[in-house]
């Protein structure tokens, strides 16, 4: 048991982070979370426990702490890899704390990467977005240009990435990936663990399920003005397994250190866009339910497309998705049932 490989997952507890800590174990890793839970409920750890009948280890910790960080990296010796999910994530709420946004999102990356170099740590996965590609033309490849950031959110994730980037090159004994993830969605099929909005959800598929719910009067979708189909916008939406899963592959290609370069960038998405109200219709379809929907106002800041071409991670890290937005719809639905009956 001492022999499997251990990865540190900082915001194990959060959205992504629990789902990639399920499959991480079940492929046979040793994740060890560090989770400060300022968007993270304490429960998940039970959570992830019942799923894999065996518990995770889990240090409450910021990741801005670095003398905290050299504490758990001794206590843990051999650390195999680092999984990077630690961040405030609200697009809106950025404009307003910028510097909340910068502090946490770079200070816990520059004290985690400066860890993973005193302690020799040879793999990095950063966790980065599709709203680096800004309004560029979709299908978008790793080769579309990264556009200037609309949010101070969003410029955390550049800078991130320019951060892992450029320390990849200083000769850094480190091989690192930046994913970049599309639109994730659904929850695990247990109903045990998925994403907790804390207050009014910003995204669409949570606001959906609290409608649904009656926790919310009704939703509005954000302008049907835009030049697509039916006027909604366009993403990629994939299920959080499907992204999770992707996680893997990226230790996976960097443990191949012939094939690898030492830093990389990878789309996650379906490769399919769909409209918003396309994903409403899907939602009541498969559950069997009906919304109450109104037409508002453009959210600002919003793109009207943006969906990935997946090729590079089909082909180098070897992934693609495999659950529907169908199954992705039914579970979030299961998972907001789920824990209504909680409360
Ligand atoms: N939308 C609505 N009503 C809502 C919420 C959303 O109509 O109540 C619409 C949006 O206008 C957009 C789509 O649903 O067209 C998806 O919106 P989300 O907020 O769910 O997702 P975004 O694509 O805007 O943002 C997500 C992540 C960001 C990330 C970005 C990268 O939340 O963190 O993808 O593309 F930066």
């Amino acid at each position: 048991m001492g022999l499997k490989k251990k990865i540190i997952v900082t915001g194990g507890a959060g959205y992504i982070g629990s789902h990639t800590v399920v499959e991480l174990a079940q492929a046979g890793y040793e994740p060890v979370i560090i989770d400060n839970f300022c968007n993270s409920r304490r429960f998940v750890l039970e959570r992830i426990k019942t799923i894999l009948s065996r518990p995770v280890e889990c240090y409450d910790c910021d990741c801005c702490q670095i003398d905290l960080l050299r504490k758990i990296f001794t206590a843990e010796g051999k650390i195999h890899g680092a999984i990077h999910f630690a961040a405030v994530k609200a697009v809106g709420e950025s404009a307003h704390k910028p510097l909340l946004y910068y502090q946490n999102n770079l200070g816990s990356l520059t004290a985690l990467l400066t860890v993973l170099q005193e302690a020799q740590v040879p793999y990095f996965v950063f966790s980065s977005s599709a709203c680096v590609y800004g309004a560029a033309k979709s299908p978008v490849t790793e080769e579309s240009p990264v556009q200037p950031a609309t949010s101070p959110y969003g410029n955390t994730k550049q800078i991130g990435e320019e951060i892992t980037a450029d320390l990849v090159k200083s000769g850094a004994a480190l091989k690192a990936i930046s994913l970049r993830y599309f639109n994730p969605i659904g929850a695990h099929s247990s109903g045990l663990i998925g994403e907790l909005p804390l207050g009014a959800p910003n995204n669409l598929v949570p606001f959906v399920t609290q409608t649904a719910a009656g926790l919310r009067e009704k939703l509005t979708i954000f302008g049907n003005d835009y030049p697509t189909p039916d006027g909604t916008g366009i993403r990629d939406y994939l299920h959080v397994i499907d992204l999770a899963r992707a996680h893997i592959n990226a230790l996976e290609y960097l443990e191949q250190s012939n094939a690898a370069p030492g830093y990389a960038v990878f789309n996650l998405g379906t490769g399919r866009g769909y409209s918003v109200l396309e994903i409403i219709k899907t939602f009541e379809q498969v559950n069997h339910l009906k919304l109450p929907v109104v037409i508002g106002s453009r959210r600002q800041g919003d793109v009207a497309v943006l969906f990935a071409n997946p090729d590079k991670a089909n082909r180098l890290l070897k992934w693609q998705t495999k659950l529907t937005i169908e199954e992705a719809l039914r579970d979030a639905w299961l998972w907001q049932k789920s824990l209504a009956a909680q409360t």
